[in-house]
């Protein structure tokens, strides 16, 4: 026999970031962080989790290619999930022992897998929820997310849909370090995220390196860790309960530009963002100038890639002119493409 199960995941943008690890065992940040979940039918990974006492390993196919999955991380992942399936056999002798089967895990991701597009966010998150199904667990998704942060961090916050927090937690062994939603989807539906592929290009500095480098050279980083980002948490919930798109704008863009802001300040510099990527930000800048208040709020990950936050409302005032920016100002790609997605209703 063998058993499967079909489960799928979405890519998460965060406004508030993760960057800095107090343990690179444990897969635990130094602050707390915040990201909205995009919608199942734009960024996302579907995975296929199967099991069999035929297997003869455990084995990860990604888009086709095999993945190795020797790693500490995705061996975290599966002795945890397995754990939490070994207890539930021991309590009931007549369910499979699915604990003892190699898995095979085959994914897909509908875009570009290393452009800097949160696909480790996907895909680990695609990854515990396709076994957490398998194996027929009850466990809540914050549990689920205290399993998926071991593979990467920012794959906690996609075990959610909506407005995500990542609470970096207190405790020594970070059982506490886990994700909680701040408010579904449905809370503030009409928020839309386009993304300008200024790029698909594997990065340069992957995320896991480039914030090892930062938490080592970095004079400002402390700085950030302790006491900016821990303000600017409180306040982005707030912006976000109250649906406050000028505070949430103002706060993501910020919080964009101090994280390239450390990355600059470590030895040697990391720069993720491009010329492309600045002449977003000014087209951005000049949209709200235009406007009279923040209408959209840009922010990039480890890569050169815009993602552009806002209301729905806007959509013409924000997507007609970053469109024109594009056929004008010199910086950007002749390669370049928009992706509009949208949160669902
Ligand atoms: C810039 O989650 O990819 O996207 O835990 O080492 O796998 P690892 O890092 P990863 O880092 C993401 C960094 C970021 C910011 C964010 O998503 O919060």
């Amino acid at each position: 026999t063998i058993y499967h199960a079909t489960a799928t995941a979405p890519v998460n943008i965060a406004v508030i970031k993760y960057w800095g690890k107090t343990s690179t065992k444990l897969n635990t940040p130094t602050n707390s962080s915040l990201s909205v979940t995009l919608s199942q039918d734009d960024l996302r990974t579907i995975t296929t989790a199967s099991c069999s006492a035929a297997f003869k390993s455990d084995g990860l196919w990604l888009n086709g290619d095999t993945h190795d999955v020797s790693g500490a991380r995705s061996q975290a992942c599966f002795a945890e999930l397995r754990a939490l399936r070994k207890a539930k056999e021991d309590n009931d002798p007549s369910l499979p022992p699915l604990s003892t089967y190699k898995l095979h895990l085959i994914s897909e991701n509908n875009f570009p897998t290393a452009a800097g597009l949160a696909s480790s966010a996907a895909g680990f998150a695609a990854f515990v929820r396709a076994i957490a199904d398998l194996y027929e667990l009850n466990e809540s998704p914050t549990e689920l997310s205290r399993i998926a942060r071991q593979g990467s961090g920012s794959a906690c916050r996609s075990l959610f849909g909506g407005f995500v927090a990542w609470e970096k937690g207190i405790r020594d062994d970070g059982n506490d370090s886990v994700a909680i939603q701040i408010a579904p989807e449905s809370h503030w539906s009409t928020i839309r995220a386009a993304i300008l592929v200024i790029s698909d290009a594997k990065k340069g500095v992957s995320s896991t390196s480039g914030m090892q480098a930062t938490v080592a050279t970095s004079t400002l980083f402390p700085n950030r860790a302790s006491i900016v980002v821990p303000a600017r948490m409180e306040a982005m919930k707030k912006a976000i309960i109250e649906r406050d798109f000028e505070t949430f704008a103002e706060l993501t863009m910020a919080d964009s530009n101090s994280f390239h802001a450390v990355c600059l300040d470590t030895v040697p510099p990391i720069f993720y963002m491009n010329d492309a990527s600045r002449a977003a930000v000014r087209a951005v800048e000049e949209i709200n100038r235009c406007a009279g208040k923040k209408v959209a709020a840009y922010t990039f990950d480890a890569g050169p890639n815009a993602v552009i936050y806002y209301d729905e409302e806007n959509q013409d005032i924000v997507l007609g002119p970053l469109k024109k920016a594009t056929a004008n100002t010199p910086g950007w790609p002749d390669k370049y493409s928009h992706i509009n997605t949208t949160l669902p209703e």
